[in-house]
């Protein structure tokens, strides 16, 4: 690459090329943070001279689970850059528009130790987020199996009675870290009489169209890939757990909501973040020919396909070779390799 970009002018440089990075599989494996990743960033954000400007990208990933700012902080410091407001969407980012609607009312929010899943719903202005340590707080016979922890007293809320609140939504932002637990309190939500706890339904095998509580998944992913040598459960197997269990004592399909790689909401929110960074890069507005480069067919290469952006799959993630289940446009053997095949392609 240093030949190909050396001497290279800005007006010769291809100003419409633009990249959205997944992480794990792809800039991270667990907490590893992989090398190819770091010299990409050095390359991208012009630190290295390497180019003649900056080129465009974000970091779009399905994992979650502290605040955006937060999460940028933590891969500013991983990857050795400064990621601006503009450059991360997680799982749960999307959601901010569909949670101005539940600010004032107590909602159940599910992912991450502790209270995590309350400080990302706070983060996005919700004022009553209930997270399920609050639930067993108020009634431990809902799940007898958990124990209540110093832990969770120290982060528990006794403002909610909720003998006579209903919960009004529910939001799962990132990986349960107790499924049994949850998989119960949102199994009876979803049964109950307008989200009021300790209630069942007059007839559970109907469902009167809005009259359950509005169920929200931030994440598809059934299989993710860690530092771990194959690859793991991701909140998709929480979801289907979740549906099974309720199909089983219903009837029914279960009700929901579902954003994350690759729905097309979350393609259509990353993209318009993608332009605000430029018009913060640039000063201007411009049409850009994105690159996502991921390590997984099913949520990164699937949903860039659909939304009509170029797909890189790498090797260093889930994927493991043979045919894939959706087509990329390259597949690469980690993603320094693809950023120098795309730049190449573009020149
Ligand atoms: O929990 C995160 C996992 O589902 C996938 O994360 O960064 O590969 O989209 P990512
Ligand atoms: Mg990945």
């Amino acid at each position: 690459l240093p030949a190909l970009a050396r001497g290279l002018s800005t007006s010769a440089f291809p100003s419409k090329l633009a990249f959205a990075f997944d992480i794990d599989g792809v800039l991270k494996q667990g907490k590893y943070v992989l090398p190819q990743a770091k010299r990409v960033m050095q390359l991208l954000t012009g630190r290295d001279g390497r180019l003649p400007e900056p080129v465009p990208f974000l970091l779009m990933t399905n994992g979650g689970g502290v605040p955006d700012a937060q999460r940028r902080a933590l891969l500013s410091r991983d990857l050795g850059i400064e990621l601006g407001e503009n450059q991360l969407v997680q799982s749960h980012t999307p959601f901010q528009a569909a949670m101005r609607e539940y600010i004032d009312k107590p909602v159940l929010v599910i992912g991450g130790d502790g209270d995590a899943a309350r400080k990302v719903a706070e983060s996005y202005g919700l004022k009553k987020a209930v997270i399920p340590q609050d639930i067993i707080h108020w009634n431990r016979s809902i799940w007898d199996r958990y124990h209540f922890t110093d832990e969770d007293e120290k982060v528990v809320r006794h403002d909610i009675d909720f003998n006579f609140t209903p919960i009004h939504a529910i939001f799962v932002l990132h990986d349960s870290n107790d499924w049994g637990r949850d998989l119960t309190i949102v199994n009876e939500l979803m049964q109950s009489r307008g989200g009021m706890l300790g209630t069942v339904r007059e007839d559970r095998t109907v469902q009167k169209p809005g009259g359950e509580v509005p169920l929200f998944f931030s994440n598809p992913d059934l299989e993710w890939a860690s530092d771990y040598p194959v690859v793991r459960l991701g909140m998709g197997a929480f979801s289907l757990s979740i549906a099974s269990v309720y199909k089983a004592a219903t009837g029914l399909d279960l009700p929901f909501t579902q954003i994350g790689k690759p729905h097309h909401l979350t393609y259509e929110f990353a993209d318009s973040m993608l332009t605000r960074h430029t018009k913060q890069l640039r000063g201007v507005d411009q049409d850009l020919n994105v690159y996502m480069i991921g390590d997984n067919p099913m949520s990164d290469i699937w949903g860039a396909n659909m939304y009509g952006w170029n797909s890189i799959l790498l090797r260093t993630g889930v994927y493991a070779g043979g045919e894939p289940a959706h087509a990329p446009t390259f597949i690469a053997d980690d993603v320094e390799l693809a950023v120098e095949w795309a730049i190449k392609r573009e020149l």
